[in-house]
């Protein structure tokens, strides 16, 4: 994880890399550094927590300067510390920041300092400072040493070095870890994501894997892995710098879950024409793909997993294909068997983590029919490695807890199940009753954000709590995962979820006064069963906070509260509102208990680190 952010211009580039670290916080917290070049000086400041406190620090004893490079740090190797804070610096020659790990940091600290290296920090990342620094001290350029260094690094970084040498430019490589470079007029930047560079430039070109980049203030050339020079497309970014502002809102989760009307409708728009899906939206490829699609895997992590949880049933039970869901962190490493016609689909809002990345990768090698991938960046590496995509159009999540990337995920999976099962047999008319309920899904989001007052009110029986459960069944049981992940990621109350089946199977052990019980009761096939389980937990004196479909026959009665959700839910449309409510909890409970919402402890919202 870990943001960088670097400059090149005529003018003081302090502010613009403070302010670009602000909006990369989401990819981690703990301390926040930066590091410009005044003369031929390198000066730093690092401070341990936000960017709040490093542009404290930086009012405090103010440094100025044309090139600089910036950090905010997710601590990996070594504590959250000041001496741990990137930027790193090798005798006082040169300054590095870097997202990623190197996994052979460990002799390279060794043969380094066999060479006399001394080290302050704890972080693999020193380990490149001083072995750049080293190839300069034999005579190269900075470039010539960056592209040395990088042969003797395994792992992952995204990096931007700075030399005292060569005050005239910076040098940046990636490998694993999104670097983007950004074009100005008289000055140009790097960072992380376009997001922190909103505020000065739309024009963007992408590294690639392997790249090393040059920037100075009139220009940036691009070197492939074996040095050769390359042109990268420039982009155009259609995001504005105040997609990313909190505006009215108290926090940024807050906006997220209110903007889900408009982010489901903009990832219908377009997708659909006459009850229909328009098949070419996938990408040209797409169609002679489905047409021999004979299964789905499906892999995901976090909030991504869950929605590739529900979308097993929409693949499942809609389009009559077997479909398997699992996290890319144990599916890159089981050597899964992988049988012919199986279509294989990554889930990521934002494109970038590593695991997921990883599995695409190593999916594309495993004979699968085809790699597919439900994304939200579209510049990002998985957009691009993947053969076919659909971009869920949720606009940018900053929220470290995901909310609109998650439904919106959800449609974008109800759309291509219709597809696949428009290939496996699905008649016309219950395609358009599909895409029609799908349609209205804005609308029903809509009504569930109404419930917001009395969900506050229900937030306060669970601000004290220790522990709570979440209960669904069916394609609503990922749902209450997912209203549990949320509880336990904002307001650190233990949650957990149960297929509310299973709950006589153990956790009913755990149930009494101290423990809410959530449930997602749609009025589906299930409701009945879901009801004689909601029973046991009464019986046991827990206490029940039920979302329920009015005609599912559930009434508010003693230890058991019950919310109404909107009228007539369809089976396909159910997660989708159901995820809403659950959403708006969390937030009121973690409000209640004074925790930060938007930058949970120990967490970042994107895990570009195995
Ligand atoms: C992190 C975030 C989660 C997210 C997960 C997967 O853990 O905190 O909110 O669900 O990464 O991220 P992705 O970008 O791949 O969906």
């Amino acid at each position: 994880m870990c943001g960088i952010v670097a400059a090149a211009a005529q003018r003081d580039v302090v502010p613009i890399l403070v302010e670009g670290l602000r909006r990369l916080e989401y990819r981690g917290y703990d301390s926040a550094g930066v590091a410009v070049l005044t003369g031929d000086e390198i000066q730093r400041r690092r401070r341990v927590g936000k960017v709040t406190e490093l542009d404290q620090a930086i009012l405090d004893q103010p440094l100025q300067g044309g090139l600089g490079i910036a950090h905010t740090r997710w601590a990996t190797h070594g504590e959250p510390t000041e001496h741990n804070a990137h930027p790193h610096i090798s005798e006082d020659n040169l300054a590095i920041v870097h997202n990623g790990i190197i996994e052979n940091h460990a002799e390279l600290k060794e043969m380094l300092k066999a060479k006399g290296y001394r080290f302050e920090s704890e972080t693999d990342t020193e380990v490149v400072a001083h072995l750049v620094n080293d190839q300069t001290k034999q005579g190269k350029d900075l470039l010539a040493a960056v592209q040395a260094a990088i042969h003797e690094l395994q792992g992952a970084y995204a990096l931007v070095v700075m030399s005292k040498a060569d005050t005239s430019r910076l040098v940046a490589a990636r490998m694993g870890c999104p670097v983007v470079v950004g074009l100005g007029e008289g000055e140009n930047y790097i960072a992380s994501d376009v997001q922190a560079l909103l505020t000065e430039t739309r024009r963007f070109q992408f590294l690639e894997d392997g790249d090393v980049a040059e920037m100075t203030v009139s220009g940036v050339r691009i070197f492939d892995t074996d040095g050769n020079p390359v042109e990268r497309k420039i982009s155009e970014s259609s995001l504005s710098a105040d997609a990313v502002e909190k505006g009215e809102y108290a926090h940024y989760m807050l906006k997220e879950i209110f903007e889900q009307p408009r982010a489901l409708a903009d990832t219908l728009s377009e997708r659909v024409a006459g009850n229909r899906i328009l098949e070419a939206v996938f990408g040209p490829k797409a169609q002679a793909i489905f047409e021999k699609v004979k299964r789905v895997h499906i892999v995901a992590c976090g909030t991504s997993y869950h929605a590739g949880l529900v979308a097993q049933y929409y693949i499942e039970q809609g389009a009559g294909l077997p479909c398997r869901v699992e996290v890319a962190s144990e599916y890159r490493y089981r050597n899964p068997v992988v049988s012919e016609g199986a279509l294989f689909i990554a889930i990521s809002q934002s494109g970038e983590t590593a695991d997921t990345l990883a599995a695409l990768r190593y999916a594309k090698e495993s004979g699968y029919l085809a790699t597919a991938a439900i994304c939200n960046v579209p510049e990002s590496s998985l957009v691009r490695e993947s053969d076919i995509c659909l971009m869920t159009r949720a606009g940018p999540e900053i929220g470290v807890a995901s909310t609109k990337a998650f439904t919106t995920q959800l449609v974008a999976l109800a759309l291509l199940g219709v597809a696949l099962a428009r290939h496996n047999g699905m008649t016309d008319r219950i395609e358009r009753a599909y895409i029609r309920q799908l349609l209205h899904v804005p609308v029903l989001v809509e009504h569930a954000l109404k419930l917001e007052p009395q969900i506050r009110e229900w937030a306060k029986h669970f601000a004290d709590k220790r522990h709570a459960l979440f209960l669904g069944r069916g394609p609503t049981y990922p749902v209450a995962m997912e209203g549990a992940l949320k509880l336990k990621e904002i307001s650190y109350i233990h949650a957990e979820a149960y297929a509310a089946g299973e709950l006589k199977h153990g956790p009913l052990a755990l149930v009494d006064a101290e423990m809410p019980v959530v449930a997602v009761a749609p009025n589906n096939a299930l409701v009945e069963k879901l009801k004689s389980n909601l029973e046991e937990v009464r019986a046991r004196g827990g206490r029940l906070f039920i979302f329920a479909d009015p005609d599912a026959g559930i009434e508010p009665s003693e230890g058991m509260e019950v919310m109404t959700m909107p009228d007539h839910i369809e089976p396909l449309q159910a997660p989708l509102v159901y995820t809403v409510p659950l959403q708006l909890l969390s937030y009121h409970v973690a409000l209640i208990r004074g925790t930060d919402v938007d930058q949970p402890r120990n967490l970042a919202k994107s895990v570009t680190v195995e």
